[in-house]
């Protein structure tokens, strides 16, 4: 791991080891701790650059990549719990570098998680941050403890903004001098608790990254799980095999689509202009082998999958999955076999009772689940003046290949807060930005055949934090600090496809992405793994 800060970073780096003892800071800080109400302090450890961190407490349930951690540089670890409620609390960690920049950083979850993101840790530490994460108030992917109330509060606002106020004293504490400049990263729900700070605690960042937002929740899940309906399991006329979604529908996808924008490399460069019909694959009348083509009835399924989803008013609820993600969209959201992975636990606790058969599901439950919005979880509102108001910033990204959440969701999101704000966009561009990521499918999962690497946790700079990964061009973290403290916004995003998304084998081609609602156009003769063979229009 090579670790050169760039310039951007390295010159804010102002406490220098003279002032400051960093082993009698980390001594100390338990004690400190103990005076902020609501705290129970469990370790506090100096922990050294290369050291190989172990979570021996995670529980079983979060990923197995979440139970050790590479740490990047050195830092002082403090792991605490913070009571919530008389029924709920948080467990969290803080990382507090021995190089301080001055700047404060929390990180978020995924899923309905339950589990500390030490990758994103471990990332933001690197560069100088200090940053906590916590655990969403309950331990472990699973929802179940969401059946209680306080439990629930907790996943969707407040240990977040628990963790980022006491966070911050800690940190304040440990330094012996206030912080400068406080941000926020996190994808998917991540993403969702970014916005959710964003418009209800405006106070709590200067910058935001919320990328792949999960927000218009309720229906994001409704809209997943609807995908079981559609198709049913193997012994269903409408259900089809992944060979076929791989194989069959995804090459056929890519025969109408990939051609649209210029280029035929295996990214729909924007899927609003793809509008795929799937009766193209309904078998000729008597084929007996129906390998390579689909029955009305499976082809009907194809068009509902790629449809949006409207209340029985005809309101909408969620729009279309995106044409070009159905191959990652196999691995992760299960069409057909079983439900979307979160629904059982989100409609059974948060929404139901565990009674409730997933079987029976219908748009009557879709619509009871979206109208009950428990605390608000929705994280859909217009707006954001107090935000804007204050001078923070924020930017958003979404993959235009995400197989969990179709990225036109957040454009809707940013269509409503133009609207409900009266502004056009290049008002909207002084505080908050948005980035379609051709190719990238959901967050940092490297399934997408786009330029997806841009900086948004570790594995979205290769796993490598250099200056060149850390250039502010191409990477989202440092392109807010830039924007937050030196006023100088992104007007693009560099992004970066590795080959075989393994670091090892180098880059194949880096493409620039546009912020909404800029399309990126190909000028139609340059070499096109070349961004500057490319425009925003
Ligand atoms: C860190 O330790 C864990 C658990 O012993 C191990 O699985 C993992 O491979 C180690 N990581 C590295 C980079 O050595
Ligand atoms: C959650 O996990 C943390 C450590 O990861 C542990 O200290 C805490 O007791 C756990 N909480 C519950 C309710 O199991
Ligand atoms: C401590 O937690 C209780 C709820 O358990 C809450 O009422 C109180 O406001 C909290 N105190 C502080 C200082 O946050
Ligand atoms: C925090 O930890 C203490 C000590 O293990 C425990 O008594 C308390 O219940 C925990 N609080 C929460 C909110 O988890
Ligand atoms: C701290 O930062 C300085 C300046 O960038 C660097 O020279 C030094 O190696 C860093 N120390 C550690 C332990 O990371
Ligand atoms: C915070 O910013 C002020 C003004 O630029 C600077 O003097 C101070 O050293 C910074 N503090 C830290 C901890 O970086
Ligand atoms: C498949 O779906 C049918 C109809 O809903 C149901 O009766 C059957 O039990 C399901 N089979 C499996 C294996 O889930
Ligand atoms: C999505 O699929 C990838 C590849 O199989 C897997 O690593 C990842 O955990 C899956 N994520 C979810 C949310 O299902
Ligand atoms: C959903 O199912 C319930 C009970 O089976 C039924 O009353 C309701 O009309 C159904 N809703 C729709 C939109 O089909
Ligand atoms: C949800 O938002 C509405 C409208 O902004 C507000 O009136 C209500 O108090 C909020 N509810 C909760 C539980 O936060
Ligand atoms: C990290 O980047 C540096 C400089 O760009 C390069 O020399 C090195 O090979 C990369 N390391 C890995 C593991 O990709
Ligand atoms: C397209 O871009 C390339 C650079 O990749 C440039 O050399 C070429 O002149 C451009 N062509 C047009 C028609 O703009």
């Amino acid at each position: 791991m090579v670790l050169s800060l760039s310039g951007l970073l390295a010159a804010a780096l102002v406490t220098s080891a003279a002032a400051f003892d960093f082993e009698a800071a980390c001594s100390g800080i338990a004690t400190q701790v103990a005076s902020i109400s609501n705290t129970t302090v469990f370790h506090t450890d100096i922990v050294s650059a290369g050291t190989n961190l172990t979570f021996p407490d995670q529980d079983p349930t979060c990923s197995a990549s979440r139970f050790s951690q590479v740490v990047l540089v050195d830092m002082c670890r403090v792991t605490l719990n913070v009571s919530t409620s008389s029924s709920s609390g948080i467990f969290m960690e803080t990382w507090l570098p021995r190089n301080w920049t001055g700047r404060f950083l929390s990180t978020g979850n995924g899923g309905l998680g339950g589990c500390i993101q030490f990758e994103d840790m471990a990332y933001a530490t690197a560069l100088g941050f200090a940053t906590v994460g916590a655990n969403n108030g309950h331990n472990g992917t699973g929802g179940t403890l969401l059946n209680n109330p306080e439990v629930l509060a907790d996943f969707v606002y407040r240990s977040i903004h628990t963790n980022v106020v006491v966070g911050k004293e800690i940190t304040d504490a440990f330094y012996g001098s206030p912080h400068n400049t406080s941000y926020y990263l996190g994808c998917s729900t991540g993403g969702r608790q970014g916005w959710k700070m964003v418009q209800d605690f405006p106070e709590d960042f200067d910058g935001v990254v919320a990328g792949s937002p999960a927000i218009n929740f309720n229906n994001v899940i409704n809209y997943a799980s609807r995908f079981h309906n559609i198709l049913g399991n193997a012994s269903s006329p409408t259900f089809i095999t992944s060979d076929k979604w791989l194989g069959l529908i995804h090459n056929n996808i890519l025969e109408q689509c990939d051609t649209i924008d210029g280029v035929t490399d295996g990214i729909i460069e924007d899927p609003n202009l793809c509008d795929y019909k799937p009766e193209e694959l309904i078998c000729e009348p008597g084929t007996s082998d129906t390998s390579n083509c689909l029955t009305a009835e499976q082809a009907g399924a194809v068009r509902a999958v790629f449809s949006p989803m409207y209340d029985t008013q005809g309101q909408l609820m969620f729009p279309r999955q995106q044409p070009g993600s159905e191959n990652a969209a196999i691995l992760n959201v299960s069409y057909g076999t079983n439900i979307f992975a979160f629904a059982p636990d989100w409609y059974h606790y948060a929404i139901f009772d565990p009674s409730l058969d997933l079987n029976t599901l219908n748009l009557t439950d879709f619509v009871f689940a979206e109208n009950l919005d428990p605390f608000n979880i929705s994280t859909f509102k217009g707006d954001l003046s107090a935000f804007q108001n204050r001078g923070s910033k924020v930017i958003t990204y979404h993959g235009q290949a995400d197989m969990i959440i179709s990225s036109t969701d957040t454009e809707l999101y940013y269509q409503h807060v133009a609207q409900t704000m009266g502004l056009p966009p290049s008002e909207i561009d002084k505080f908050m930005r948005f980035f379609r990521i051709s190719g990238m499918s959901h967050c940092s999962l490297a399934n997408g055949p786009g330029a997806w690497e841009i900086g948004q946790t570790l594995a979205g700079v290769g796993n490598n934090v250099t200056s060149e990964t850390l250039d502010p061009e191409r990477n989202v973290l440092t392109a807010i600090v830039r924007w937050v403290e030196e006023g100088v916004a992104p007007e693009t995003i560099l992004g970066t496809k590795l080959v075989n998304d393994t670091p090892q084998l180098g880059v194949e081609f880096s493409r620039r992405h546009c912020r909404y609602p800029f399309r990126n156009v190909y000028n139609g003769t340059g070499d096109s793994t070349l961004p500057d063979s490319w425009s925003c229009q």
